[in-house]
This record gives structure tokens, C-alpha cells and sequence, in this order.
């Protein structure tokens, strides 16, 4: 579908994209190069369970190579970005060769998948380390050039098992939960110089999804009708869009899922108050209506604005 409101348009912009050389972030660097931006398109080429293991170039390679036989501009890095000092060396390669950073898109990103009693502490940490640990520490080594240019967007890949759960994703899903309160707190700390941040939820056949099958999630989605539209080219219209100066709203979450793109929030029903605690008897007794957004919700736009509205809903 193209609809023309206004170009997005990257001439003149670096774009920083990690996790370059996988499905989803190829088909992104590729678009936003593909519409201006030099890019470095970042790819330790690790195996999908992340930890020890070969690493291999061609993944960053590979995507290095179409953007400059398309006429594009693309640097290779094969920095790990779950340790501070990779993600400097990244950021140290767009100043070098570029001379400037624009855009960060936080895609790098391994998976375990199983039941929970299969998860191990050693699990959680090794999904901690590169999805929330990656997006902070490129996050952080960039900042300071974004608030010295008062301009940034920051772009983070989260994932439907964060913001809605699924049952053999819980360390999956624990990390995508903690990229997403990164985006929050960086939202608010980059909204008065110009850096805005958001978050995207893909859904896309991929090296890290094709292998799970009908037997590990029941209703087998890769053969639901909307798989054909799991192509990760799905998902780079609205990552191009996000990192782009067009782009001017923060703290979001959109989801890309099978021909859709649409808007996730959090709402807090407006519940039940009062003027003193309110008892256990009476919460129990209200229940219906504290989980009822029927009833009426808000959607706070940050943790204070909550306060702001409770105030308002009792009249302070
Ligand atoms: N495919 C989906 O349906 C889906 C759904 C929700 C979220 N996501 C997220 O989207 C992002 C991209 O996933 P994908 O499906 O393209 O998977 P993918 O495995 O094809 O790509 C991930 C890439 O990240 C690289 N990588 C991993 N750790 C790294 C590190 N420490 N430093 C640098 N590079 C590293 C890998 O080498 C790989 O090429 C991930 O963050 C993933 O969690 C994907």
C-alpha cells in the first residue's frame, strides 16, 4: 500500500541498525537505505540462541552488499552490541566513516523458546544481556551526539510475547518487556532535545521464528492465512517511518502483524476511589468495575500524568 503524505526521506542521515544481517533487519536497513540514509548494519552473526558460538561476517556482509550493488551507502559492523564497549565501536564507525548519527534502530536480538520449567536463570540473563543490555548500550553510546545535535530517534524492536505474553516465551518475553520500560524512561529523558523514541512489534518469518512449530504453540500461526503476509518487508515501512525526521511522536508501541499496523497502549480503567485505603471487602467487592474499561479509561502518557489524572477523577 502506498499512500504519499509527505516523504521519508533519510538524505543527508546516518541510520545505526543492529542485528543488520537477520531477517527483519535487513529488510530495514535495506529500506531506509534504499531512501537516503548511509547505513551501519550491525551483526555480530551469532547463532539464534545467542551465547557462545562461531561468529560469521557474512551476515553483515550479506546486507552490505545489496545496499551498495542497489547504489545505496552501508558500512559493516560485526560488533557484539550487548557489551558497552561494542556498542561504542559502532557508534565510533558512523562518526568515523559518516561524521554524524541520526538514527538508532535497536534490532539485534536472540531467542530461547520453551515452557517455563524448561527456562533456566542462566537463560533469562543471556536474553537480558542482548535484548534490553543491546538497546541500552547503543542507546547510551549514541545519546550523547543525539542531545549534542538536539535531534535522534531511537527505534526499539520489542515483541508481542512482552506486551501480551505467550506461554513458551516467558524469559523471551521478560526481555521484550524490559526493552519496552527502556523506551519509556528514554522517551521522557530525550522528549526536550529532540530525541524521540519508539517501539516496534513485529511478526515475521525469520530464521529466529520458522523453526517453531504447530506442536510448540498449538494453533500453528506460520500456517494461519495471514502468514503469507510474514514477509519482514512488513514490518520496514513502519521502522523506516519511526526513524525518520516525518516521525515527531514518542513513546509509542506499534505492532506490524499480518498486513496490519496499528497503535498498542496502556490504559488504567478509572476504577474505584475514594477518599481513604480502600479495603480488601471493598475490592472485592468492586471488581467487576476496577476491571471493567467499559466503564471508562485513561491512557497516561508517563508515570506522573497518572498522578495528574487520579487527581482530576477525585476533584483535587
Ligand atoms: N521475527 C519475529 O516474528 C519477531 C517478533 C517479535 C520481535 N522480534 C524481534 O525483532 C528483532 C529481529 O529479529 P529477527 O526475527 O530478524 O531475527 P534474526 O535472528 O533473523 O535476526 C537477529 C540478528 O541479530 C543478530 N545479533 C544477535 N545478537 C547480537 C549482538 N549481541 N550483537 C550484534 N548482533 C546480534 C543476529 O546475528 C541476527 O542476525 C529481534 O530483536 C527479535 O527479538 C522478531
Amino acid at each position: 500500500m502506498t499512500q504519499d503524505s509527505g516523504a521519508v526521506d533519510f538524505t543527508g542521515q546516518v541510520v545505526i541498525v543492529t542485528g543488520a544481517g537477520g531477517g527483519l533487519g535487513s529488510a530495514i536497513a535495506r529500506e531506509i537505505a534504499r531512501r537516503g540514509a548511509a547505513v551501519i548494519a550491525n551483526d555480530l552473526g551469532g547463532p539464534v540462541t545467542g551465547g557462545a558460538g562461531a561468529h560469521d561476517h557474512r551476515f553483515a556482509d550479506h546486507v552490505v552488499e545489496a545496499i551498495t550493488a542497489a547504489g545505496g551507502r552501508a558500512i559493516a559492523s560485526y560488533d557484539d552490541i550487548a557489551g558497552e564497549a561494542g556498542a561504542r565501536r559502532v557508534v565510533a564507525l558512523a562518526l568515523s566513516q559518516f561524521g554524524r548519527i541520526d538514527a538508532v534502530i535497536a534490532n539485534a536480538g536472540t531467542m530461547r523458546f520453551g515452557a517455563f520449567e524448561a527456562m533456566s536463570l542462566a537463560d533469562l540473563q543471556a536474553l537480558l544481556a542482548v535484548h534490553v543490555g543491546g538497546a541500552w548500550t547503543i542507546a547510551q553510546a549514541a545519546w550523547p551526539h543525539m542531545r549534542a545535535a538536539g535531534y535522534g530517534r531511537l527505534v526499539f524492536a520489542t515483541s508481542s510475547a512482552g506486551m501480551l505474553g505467550n506461554a513458551m516465551l516467558s524469559a523471551y518475553g521478560a526481555a521484550k518487556g524490559a526493552v519496552m520500560g527502556l523506551m519509556h524512561g528514554l522517551s521522557e529523558s530525550g522528549r526536550d532535545h529532540g530525541i524521540l523514541c519508539n517501539a516496534y512489534m513485529p511478526n515475521a518469518i525469520t530464521r529466529m521464528t520458522e523453526g517453531i512449530g504447530a506442536s510448540d504453540l498449538g494453533d500453528n500461526p506460520w500456517s494461519m492465512p495471514l502468514a503469507a503476509c510474514f514477509d519482514p518487508a512488513y514490518a520496514a515501512g513502519l521502522v523506516s517511518y519511526l526513524a525518520s525526521a516525518a516521525c515527531v511522536t514518542t513513546h509509542g508501541i506499534y505492532s506490524s502483524l499480518g498486513g496490519r499496523i496499528g497503535r498498542a497502549f496502556i490504559g488504567i480503567t478509572d476504577g474505584v476511589t475514594a477518599d481513604g485505603p480502600i479495603d480488601a471487602e471493598t475490592v472485592a467487592a468492586q471488581w467487576p468495575r476496577i476491571g471493567d474499561p467499559e466503564r471508562g479509561y485513561t491512557i497516561p502518557s508517563n508515570n506522573t500524568d497518572e498522578w495528574r489524572i487520579v487527581a482530576e477523577q477525585r476533584g483535587l
